[in-house]
């Protein structure tokens, strides 16, 4: 351990005036987080000077009290029949709640002071946020950064693989960032086809095909593209009319390297005759996020986000939040800022909102494996999804397009060959939502992202549907998985052969990122008519889709994920014929179903 000379010159000071923080068990670090190795797809920039005079915004998230409490209350107002159902709560009530004890704040404010950070440093409810340099925050962490890049999206962060913090404090402290979290190393990147149509070409081709289906488009044309027609037709709300007026407010987070495109969605809107227009949504930059209006593959998952979510939501207000991230030109390394942090900021941004601002549901296609988050970020992130829960938002995340797994490795020194699930799907405060093919009968889709965490613990929600599957079916891969997590996807909605404008042309879609628009739409729909009525929004889902709405469901009963197939070089890697079954009841494949909104209507 090293200390700036500044840092070390307030210690001394310190020390002579006798107080607490020279006790010699504040000086005694020890390791708090390690990444074993740099993470797959980024290698670390020897070649890039760390500049340790530029400024470096840190923040650390201390520990909250009540906790567990907490999150049973947020169980408790989400399950329908509980004397607390619908009974949300003000950030105020939540930060009193959660409030950090008294001594958390003390010693580590206590802590900074002695680093001479004191005036840097910035105390909001549980989190610090200070400004230093990097030579500051390497001798605070007794940490050592350098420049990693993404090989696939040329990123550059500034990381450490390794950070202390003293011993005393540990118990105070939940996390500190950015030190060891690699972001968005598998954003979920949804398929779409070679084939690039004109946007008259497909304007033609969609009137001829339309014409073929005299009533109008149908369940039976999703089997052969999906549009917004056939899914209105699908899961039965075609003739249905949101209200307006009540607040109801659908949204879509963007994060880095997903920009919205606006020639696109307008030539989508015209060609699939949807009233709305481009004014029909509302672009909100959270801490500085970009709208570049970039056409290139940056936009696919805008595309299906902003063209599905408008089309089925109008005329329900629909905002895009776009958190930070650079666009994909002209990356600028000099910068300590963290601009590639995809939760934190956009979470904080949402829970400074107040309620009339909070959108009732927000569709996200963003998916790291959890493996690569480390523990205590994921858990950080997984609180503020509590939170946002407990504030009455629904968050619908994808579980991303690799099945039980992609590269089917453990990361943690050992090389285990097992499946690989995915965060923020794996948090259990969120509604993860997993993709199907084809009508008559729907079926599982084979990338359909599905499985069981390792670091949530399976929440009493779903305990009755997974463990009955586990009895029946939990056998197959057991070595590979683990069969106490959080298990995921908890629905599941189309997810091939998606029709999007993309880049000035028709295309098809796939992925789970098409089947949660789709999905969180159907709630969307669900709030307008409960906030209609004088009513809550749904909020968080999940207690409600394992109960009351069951029958509001279609269950998944045919089809099949796979993964393990080698995506990886590393030996050991395949798992031969690895993939969850659908079946009668929840599945890793497609979750508890599809939505049937007539029935779900009455479940509300
Ligand atoms: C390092 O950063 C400081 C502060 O931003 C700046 O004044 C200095 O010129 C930089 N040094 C180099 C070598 O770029
Ligand atoms: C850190 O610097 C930024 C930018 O100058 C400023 O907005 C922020 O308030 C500062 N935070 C603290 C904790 O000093
Ligand atoms: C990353 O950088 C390489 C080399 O400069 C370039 O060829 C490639 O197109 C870049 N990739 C992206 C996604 O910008
Ligand atoms: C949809 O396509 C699938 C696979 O080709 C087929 O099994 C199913 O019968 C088709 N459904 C309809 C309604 O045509
Ligand atoms: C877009 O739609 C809004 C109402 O939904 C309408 O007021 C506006 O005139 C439309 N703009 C264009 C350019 O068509
Ligand atoms: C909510 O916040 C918005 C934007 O900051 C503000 O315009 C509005 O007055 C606030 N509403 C209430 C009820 O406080
Ligand atoms: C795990 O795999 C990595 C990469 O192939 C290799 O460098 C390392 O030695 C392996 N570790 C063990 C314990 O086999
Ligand atoms: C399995 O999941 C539990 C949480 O349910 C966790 O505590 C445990 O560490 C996990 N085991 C492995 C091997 O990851
Ligand atoms: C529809 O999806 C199936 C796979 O489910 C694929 O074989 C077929 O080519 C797709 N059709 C189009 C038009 O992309």
């Amino acid at each position: 351990m090293f200390f700036s000379q500044k840092a070390f010159a307030a210690l001394i000071a310190l020390a002579y005036i006798g107080c607490v923080l020279c006790h010699p068990a504040v000086a005694s670090y020890q390791v708090f987080e390690t990444v074993k190795a740099v993470p797959s797809g980024w290698r670390v920039q020897n070649d890039l000077d760390v500049n340790r005079t530029s400024p470096m915004q840190i923040r650390m998230h201390l520990k909250q009290q009540n906790v567990v409490e907490f999150e049973q209350s947020v169980y408790d107002m989400s399950t329908p029949g509980h004397s607390t159902y619908g009974a949300h709560m003000t950030q105020n009530a939540i930060n009193d709640f959660l409030q950090p004890a008294e001594e958390t704040t003390k010693s580590v404010m206590a802590w900074l002071a002695g680093a001479g950070l004191q005036s840097n440093s910035l105390l909001e409810q549980d989190w610090v946020h200070i400004n230093a340099t990097v030579s500051d925050v390497e001798s605070l962490l007794d940490a050592q950064y350098h420049y990693f890049q993404n090989a696939e999206t040329n990123i550059t962060v500034l990381r450490t693989l390794k950070y202390g913090l003293p011993i005393s404090l540990h118990e105070h402290i939940d996390m500190v960032h950015p030190t060891s979290y690699f972001p968005g190393r598998t954003l979920v990147k949804p398929l779409i086809s070679d084939h690039k149509e004109s946007l008259e070409a497909s304007r033609r081709r969609h009137l001829q095909y339309a014409r073929s289906f005299p009533s109008g488009l149908d369940v039976a044309s999703c089997n052969i593209t999906v549009t917004p027609d056939c899914v209105k037709a699908l899961y039965g709300f075609k003739d249905f009319h949101p209200s307006q007026g009540h607040g109801n407010k659908f949204a879509v987070a963007g994060y880095l390297q997903e920009y919205v495109q606006d020639n696109d969605l307008e030539a989508f809107l015209n060609i699939y005759d949807v009233e709305a227009n481009t004014t029909g949504y509302e672009f909100i930059s959270v801490n500085g996020g970009l709208n570049t209006q970039y056409w290139g593959k940056d936009t696919v998952e805008s595309a299906i986000d902003l063209q599905y979510g408008i089309s089925l939501n109008y005329p329900t207000p629909v905002s895009y939040y776009q958190t930070a991230g650079s666009p994909p030109i002209n990356y600028d390394v000099d910068t300590t800022t963290d601009n590639s942090e995809p939760y934190l900021e956009w979470l904080t941004y949402m829970l400074a909102l107040n309620d009339s601002m909070l959108p009732q549901v927000v569709s996200t296609s963003y998916a790291d494996d959890e493996q690569t988050v480390p523990e205590a970020y994921a858990r950080t992130v997984c609180n503020l999804f509590a939170q946002l829960a407990a504030r009455g938002v629904s968050a619908l995340f994808a579980t991303g397009d690799a099945g039980p797994g992609g590269a089917c490795i453990s990361n943690d020194g050992t090389n285990t060959t097992r499946f690989i699930p995915t965060f923020p799907a794996s948090c259990p405060f969120v509604t993860a939502v997993g993709a199907t093919q084809h009508v008559k009968p729907e079926i599982g889709v084979s990338f359909s992202g599905g499985g069981f965490s390792n670091y949530f613990s399976r929440p009493a929600y779903q305990e009755a549907a997974v463990s009955s599957y586990l009895r029946k079916h939990g056998d197959t891969w057991a070595p590979y998985f683990n069969s106490s997590g959080r298990a995921y996807p908890d629905v599941s909605a189309q997810g091939t052969n998606v029709s999007i404008i993309y880049w000035g042309g028709h295309r098809y879609e796939a992925g789970t990122s098409c089947s949660t628009p789709i999905f969180a739409s159907v709630i969307s729909l669900l709030n307008s008519e409960r906030l209609s009525k004088g009513k809550r929004p749904l909020g968080f889902l999940n207690p409600w889709l394992y109960s009351e709405a069951g029958g509001g469901l279609q269950d998944i009963i045919s089809g099949r994920s796979a993964g393990c197939s080698g995506w990886t070089t590393t030996p050991g890697a395949v798992i031969d014929g690895a993939g969850w079954d659908a079946v009668v009841g929840w599945d890793p494949a497609t979750g508890l179903g599809t939505p049937k909104f007539k029935e779900l209507l009455d479940y509300i």
